[in-house]
């Protein structure tokens, strides 16, 4: 089904030297992909922070973007490569994220909301411990679709590592 786990390198800030990687994982991953100026809006704004996950070969396997404000990180779009799923990456990222709100004072939550339809995904914060705190009725248009609101915080226990094997990486 997937290809052989890559071997991860490192995670940083996006560069436009990703953006062709990162386009190419958006389009197979979302029904309305961002176009390259969506990305370079969001990640133009002050708030808008954009990371990406590479292979040691340097290709991009996955990435985020996530707004932050004084209080909470809101997490905009999440992407692993198709080839690449189910191999602990999304994981991975989440663990990143959730270990910034630890060690920050005030910015204790991150909050995502995800289409009623996309249930693979909602499994996916379920399993990374984001409960769902509200229904958003009509969040999405053309067509239309209710969304689910997933928090996770702090202060409840910490997303638990894929494997032994995975703890190293
Ligand atoms: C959602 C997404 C980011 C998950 O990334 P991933 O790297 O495949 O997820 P992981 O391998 O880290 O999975 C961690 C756990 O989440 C759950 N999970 C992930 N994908 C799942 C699926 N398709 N079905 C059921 N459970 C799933 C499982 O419990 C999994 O643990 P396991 O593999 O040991 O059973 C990925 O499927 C994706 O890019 N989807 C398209 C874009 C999207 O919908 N993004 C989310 C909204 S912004």
């Amino acid at each position: 089904m997937n290809e052989i786990t890559p071997r991860v390198a490192r995670m940083r800030w996006i560069h436009a030297q990703d953006m062709a990687g990162i386009l190419a994982i958006e389009r197979e991953s979302f029904r309305v992909p961002w176009a390259r100026d969506h990305f370079r809006q969001f990640l133009s704004r002050r708030e808008g922070i954009g990371q990406v996950l590479l292979a040691e070969t340097g290709g991009p396997l996955a990435f985020m973007l996530y707004e932050i404000s004084a209080e909470q990180y809101h997490l905009v779009s999440l992407a692993v490569a198709e080839v690449h799923r189910r191999q602990g990456l999304g994981r991975k990222m989440m663990a990143h994220l959730a270990r910034q709100c630890t060690l920050h004072k005030s910015r204790r939550s991150i909050r995502v909301e995800v289409p009623e339809r996309n249930l693979p995904s909602q499994l996916f914060f379920q399993a990374a411990g984001f409960q769902a705190v509200e229904v958003l009725r009509d969040h999405y248009q053309d067509p239309d679709e209710d969304a689910f609101r997933f928090v996770w915080h702090a202060d409840q226990p910490r997303i638990p590592p894929r494997s032994q094997s995975e703890q190293g990486s």
